[in-house]
């Protein structure tokens, strides 16, 4: 079936989403007299070849291979990508086309951005979660430390070429990831999108290409009117600040979990808050928490784990002046951002979490 991708050009960007969105993609990239590739042991295998079938005409790119996973966005991995350009004798004029999910999107912008002082770059995400997410918005960088993105810079991709064609291979744990923050565009800025999606098993769906053109549009949305996230960006935060404990506390206890798990109990304890603070109603409340427990199982957290879950939290970005500050939803499509949020509605919060399970 032949169908026509979504094209923006929203510049510095030019977007093109969708199915055979590949297949249509050089125009935004032809002008660039070298190409390098950037890919990971995992796209190398599974997304190259379908990569070189459907856009041809950069058979020719140089290809570099880092290592997988969220441990590997480190600074030796980008000390590897600069060496790597410098060996090929890349020059400012290349593009470098990074193909992937959010970990490679994230540290081949942020090496591009900083090899000889900026060359321009295009992201093709391979996961769900960088096709509505992580490939959109100019956040690029590495782990440093102890912490995540604590090193890089906000630059746009000449391009974002999204095509669904890569989720054939997508293991399974990766689209419950993606499908998180699917949701969570929903609740923040599109009731429609939620809509499309409330009562729907992630399994049952069959309307991706939709859904990601819909996700991926909302995020550009946000980001062009913020980009550099000093307001209406910070929405997308919802379900974060506690999520991201949750990540952080499984990865600490060597059980790691994906992002999406731990952006969806985040989402509930923090539909627990907005109820509380911003005036969610009880009904839209137990709407999310009813779709997210059809699509997650609940986190095996206790009562014990709480203290290293604030801990956790009082190392987010979002706290200022030791306050926390929660992006909360005011009604389903509707978020509002820097609400302070005091320590014993973070606690009821959690324990609505932990024994809530009324529905499970
Ligand atoms: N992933 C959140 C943002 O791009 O701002």
């Amino acid at each position: 079936m032949n169908t026509t991708p979504f094209f923006l050009d929203a510049k510095p960007v030019s977007y093109l989403i969708g199915e055979q969105a590949l297949d249509s993609s050089y125009r935004l990239v032809e002008k660039y007299p070298r190409y390098v590739l950037l890919v990971d042991d995992n796209t190398r295998e599974h997304c190259l070849p379908v990569f070189r079938e459907h856009l041809p005409e950069l058979l020719s790119a140089d290809v570099i291979c880092i290592e997988s996973g969220e441990q590997k966005k480190n600074l030796d991995q980008a000390l590897f990508i600069w060496n790597e350009l410098t060996r090929l004798n890349v020059d400012r004029d290349a593009l470098m086309v990074n193909l992937g999910g959010g970990v490679l999107t994230d540290i081949g912008g942020f090496v591009a951005a900083t090899y000889k002082r900026g060359i321009d770059f295009a992201n093709v995400p391979t996961t769900l979660l960088g096709m509505v997410d992580a490939s959109i918005g100019g956040k690029t960088g590495i782990d440093f430390g102890k912490f995540k993105n604590q090193v890089g810079l906000f630059v746009d991709p000449v391009a974002v070429i999204i095509d669904p064609v890569f989720l054939k291979t997508l293991e399974e744990k990766h689209w419950q990831s993606g499908f998180a923050e699917v949701l969570k565009y929903g609740l923040i800025m599109d009731r429609e999108l939620w809509q499309w999606l409330y009562g729907k098993d992630y399994h049952e769906i069959d309307f991706w290409d939709k859904i990601i053109v819909r996700a991926a549009r909302d995020k550009i949305d946000i980001v062009r009117h913020d980009f550099e996230e000093k307001g209406v960006r910070k929405n997308l935060n919802f379900g974060h600040t506690v999520g991201h404990a949750f990540e952080s506390f499984f990865l600490k206890n060597n059980r790691p979990i994906t992002h999406g798990q731990a952006i969806a109990a985040g989402m509930i304890c923090e539909a627990y808050i907005s109820e509380k603070l911003t005036d969610l109603e009880c009904s839209h409340k137990e709407e999310i928490v009813e779709m997210i427990d059809k699509n997650f199982s609940r986190l095996s957290v206790t009562e014990e784990d709480v203290p290293m879950l604030f801990d956790l939290m009082r190392q987010d970005k979002k706290v200022r002046e030791g306050k926390l500050r929660f992006s909360l939803l005011k009604r389903l499509g509707k978020a509002v951002h820097d609400k302070e949020v005091g320590t014993d509605v973070v606690l009821e919060s959690l324990e609505f979490y932990m024994h809530d399970r009324s529905r499970l």
